[in-house]
Order: structure tokens, then C-alpha cells, then sequence
């Protein structure tokens, strides 16, 4: 029940090309499966600083890692990585940063964290109940136009404009408090059946991202861990839906490049070069792994390495 199976764990190690005395950041901690084998592959000497927003992925993982000295666990959201980078180790740079986006099994197995759309739960989804807003909350007081954007943008759903308008015909009813409420009236709004795929799947996708600024996030988070890493260091990103991936590709791609504003001047100044090289193509999971674990078909890996700043 409490178990998180790590997807692409291979390639991730092979990435991160893990120095023995490194510093090394797990920014989406969960189970501390990815963690585990950061720990194995490192030195007497290396350290791992555990990031997770989820104050129940910190527990879990100071009980499973109670012995390991060589691991900081840290409660908070990467979006504020190098604050809580430097608070926790005192340093500025490091030689490796792992996201791996998006939920954990135990959130979306425990009912009462309000994920699910099989279980029935607190209409919550947040990742840190202990901040911000309940899903139940957010809903009860938005417009009509924004739960439209939200389903339409963050769900890529095309019946956003219907599923919207259900959401405020029912809160005009009762207050909509469960996720199972929610579920249901999804359905019923939702005009066409997709084989194998529950038709509120990709409203409580659009739902949690807006309730935990999942994007903003993952822009800040990738922002600060381009400054955090040393020359050398990598980068590890694994995406799980096209948004996600999108805005990492961009990303990657945007500080692999000259910065196009100042191509053409005659000496590129060192502020324009490229900061990151990119590592091999995006990957996937083995068709093996996917048979063993269902979360990794729609995994994608995308690494890069932090250039030296060149004096020009
Ligand atoms: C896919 S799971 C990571 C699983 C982990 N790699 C493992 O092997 O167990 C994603 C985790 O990232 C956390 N998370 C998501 N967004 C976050 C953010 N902005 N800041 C910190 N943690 C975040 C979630 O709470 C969740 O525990």
C-alpha cells in the first residue's frame, strides 16, 4: 500500500554518472527508490539531500533511511530548490539533480489524500496538505470560464466546457466535498467512453496541477537547478505527460543554444553562451519495465550536463 515502484532507475543512475564524494539532489524524494540507488552508487564521502513537498514522503523516508548518515531529508517544494539546497548542506552547488515529476502510488493509492477517482476521499489532491488550498476549496470559488482553462489546458480535455458547466450547476446544489461526487458527475458529462480509460482521468490530471502550481513549480525548480549544478554536474528529468515534457524540452533546449538575441553580435558575451549540453535523446522504459510497472509507459527521460562558463 505504501510501496512506490521507481520508474527508469537504469537510466537515471547512468545519467547522473555518479561521482563517489559527490553532492547529489533527489528533488521529488517519494519513496527514496531513486535515492536508494544514488546511496549505493556513492562514496563514504558523497551526500544526497532528499527534497519532497509531502510531509508523509519525508516520514516514510526518515524511517526506511533512519541509518543513513549520508542522507538529508528536507520537507518543502523544489520550486524553492536552491534555498533549501543551501539551508540544508550550505553549499551552492552540487554535481547532480533527479525530478521525477508529478504523484507518488501512495498518494493516489491513499483515499483520504483526495487523488483518486476510484476511491472515495476529501476532494484535497493537495501534495502539502499543510499548505495552500484544498481542491474542495478552490473549486467552490472559482469561475466558470477559469475550471473551463483549467480542464481544457492542464487536462488537454475537450470536453472542458461541459464538465465545467456540471461543476457549477452541482455547487449550486450541495458544496462538492468528494472525489467520488466529483468522479461521477465527470462522467456523466463527459459524452464519450475512451476503452480502458476512466473519462475523469484527465480532469483530475488538469485538477491536481492547477492545486499544486505543478508547472510554476517545475519551471522554478529546473531555473534554480541550472545555477545549483557545477560544471560537469547532470541534470535528470523524468516527465509524465506532454505539458510536463514540453516545458523541460523547452527548457533543455532554450540553455543548450546561444541565446538567440545575441547570436549575431560579433563576440557572443559569456552571458549568452550555452550553459547546458544535452545528453543522448529523450528515453523510455523498456517494454519490460512497462509489463512490471504501468506508470512507466508514459515516462520520458531527458538529461542534460552543465557546461563550464566559457571568459568571453
Ligand atoms: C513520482 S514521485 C517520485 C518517486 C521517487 N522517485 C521514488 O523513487 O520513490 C513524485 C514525488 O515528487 C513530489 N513532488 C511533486 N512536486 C513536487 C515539488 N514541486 N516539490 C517537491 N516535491 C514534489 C511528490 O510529492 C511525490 O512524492
Amino acid at each position: 500500500m505504501d510501496e512506490h515502484k521507481p520508474v527508469l532507475v537504469d537510466e537515471v543512475l547512468a545519467a547522473l554518472t555518479v561521482q563517489p564524494a559527490g553532492l547529489y539532489v533527489d528533488a521529488t524524494f517519494g519513496r527514496g527508490g531513486h535515492s536508494a540507488r544514488i546511496l549505493a552508487a556513492l562514496g563514504a564521502g558523497g551526500r544526497l539531500i532528499g527534497i519532497d513537498r509531502d510531509p508523509d514522503a519525508i516520514a516514510a523516508g526518515r524511517v526506511r533511511f533512519a541509518s543513513e548518515a549520508r542522507l538529508t531529508l528536507v520537507q518543502g517544494a523544489f520550486g524553492e530548490l536552491a534555498t533549501l539546497v543551501h539551508a540544508a548542506a550550505g553549499v551552492t552547488q552540487c554535481q547532480g539533480i533527479l525530478f521525477d515529476c508529478g504523484v507518488s502510488s501512495p498518494q493516489l493509492d491513499r483515499a483520504e489524500r483526495g487523488f483518486s477517482f476510484q476511491a472515495d476521499g476529501p476532494l484535497d489532491m493537495r501534495m502539502d496538505p499543510t499548505r495552500g488550498e484544498a481542491l474542495s476549496v478552490r473549486l467552490a470559488r472559482a469561475s466558470f470560464d477559469e475550471v473551463r482553462d483549467v480542464i481544457a489546458t492542464l487536462g488537454e480535455e475537450k470536453y472542458a466546457r461541459r464538465i465545467a458547466a456540471a461543476i457549477l450547476r452541482a455547487r449550486e446544489v450541495a458544496p462538492l466535498t468528494r472525489t467520488l461526487q466529483l468522479a461521477e458527475l465527470v462522467s456523466a458529462a463527459v459524452p464519450v467512453r475512451e476503452p480502458g480509460k476512466n473519462p475523469a482521468t484527465r480532469t483530475f490530471q488538469a485538477l491536481r496541477i492547477w492545486v499544486n502550481d505543478e508547472l510554476a513549480q517545475l519551471r522554478s525548480g529546473l531555473q534554480q537547478a541550472l545555477g545549483l549544478l557545477a560544471p560537469g554536474g547532470r541534470l535528470a528529468v523524468i516527465s509524465f505527460h506532454s505539458l510536463e515534457d514540453g516545458l523541460v524540452r523547452d527548457f533543455l533546449q532554450r540553455h543548450a543554444s546561444v541565446d538567440p538575441a545575441l547570436a549575431s553580435l560579433p563576440v557572443v558575451p559569456a552571458a549568452a553562451q550555452p550553459q547546458l549540453r544535452l545528453v543522448g535523446r529523450k528515453q523510455r522504459a523498456s517494454s519490460e519495465e512497462v509489463t512490471g510497472n504501468a506508470r512507466a509507459r508514459s515516462a520520458l527521460l531527458r538529461v542534460a550536463e552543465k557546461l563550464p562558463r566559457s571568459a568571453a
